[in-house]
């Protein structure tokens, strides 16, 4: 699905143009008289809106909103992500999240000490996390963690592959879209547009069979709490929280 970018005013033109030319996204000039989902470039951040809806865009934040409440009141440690990927005192693991989305686990990962890596292949995506990074770099409060986490545009196989043996990241960490059947408004606006533009992400159980081979000491997987094992594989070990299941892959080299 093409998405264009388009400039609030015109002196975001130039930014625009910018982020049209490395993430290879359509620039419009003027909004079209059917608009729909469009990266939209303000003077504060880069959204994703529907102009055919009231609701307000999809843009990165990890400042405030939900990320800056978990940076500051978040479970450390112990919470079933930090558990999942294995953090011990003293032990700080390289990981590579491979799907990378609004970057969410990504930042509560670098906020408990990791070196996170993100990898996205949606343009689209890239883009806002690229906008979101590029803003949280401001912000001093923030800054030690931000400077934790790089991004690589590009599709997970083909970059875990592309690692040679110093490179290979200890942990890669895999949350692909899950195929719900629920299409009632329930379902969070977010996620009915990333299912809109990335899809059901189908080829997930070949991704995780490259991340067994590429991984130094395990492979996580985040899935809904009763959904299937990804590539019908049993983990090592699974990781409960209410609506969540972290399945832990240990990787014997
Ligand atoms: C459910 S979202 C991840 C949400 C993320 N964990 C967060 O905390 O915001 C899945 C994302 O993975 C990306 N993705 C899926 N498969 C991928 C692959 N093989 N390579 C790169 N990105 C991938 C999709 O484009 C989508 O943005």
């Amino acid at each position: 699905m093409t998405i264009a970018i388009f400039p609030s005013k015109l002196e975001l033109s130039t930014t625009a143009a910018q982020f049209a030319a490395v993430f290879r996204l359509p620039l419009l000039n003027e909004l079209p008289d059917n608009p729909n989902l469009i990266l939209h470039l303000t003077e504060n951040y880069l959204e994703l809106r529907d102009f055919t809806s009231k609701e307000k865009g999809v843009y990165v934040d990890f400042v405030g909103g939900r990320l800056g409440y978990r940076r500051q009141h978040g479970g450390g440690k112990n919470q079933p992500l930090g558990r999942a990927v294995g953090l011990k005192k003293g032990i700080l693991p390289r990981i590579v999240d491979a799907t990378a989305g609004l970057g969410r686990d990504a930042f509560i990962l670098a906020c408990l000490g990791c070196q996170v890596t993100m990898v996205e292949r949606s343009p689209v995506i890239a883009a806002l996390l690229y906008d979101g990074l590029k803003r949280a770099r401001q912000n001093t409060e923030i800054i030690d963690i931000i400077e934790n986490i790089s991004l690589i545009h590009q599709e997970a196989c083909a970059y875990l592959t592309s690692l040679g043996a110093e490179e290979k990241p200890d942990i890669i960490y895999l949350d692909p879209m899950y195929p719900h059947r629920d299409k009632s408004a329930l379902v969070k606006k977010e996620m009915r547009i990333f299912r809109h533009l990335v899809g059901n992400d189908d080829d997930a159980d070949d991704l995780l069979q490259t991340a067994l081979m590429v991984a130094k000491q395990r492979v996580v997987v985040k899935r809904p709490r009763h959904a299937v094992f990804l590539a019908n594989k049993q983990p090592t070990v699974s990781i409960e929280s209410p609506n969540t299941r972290f399945d832990v892959y240990v990787v014997t080299i």
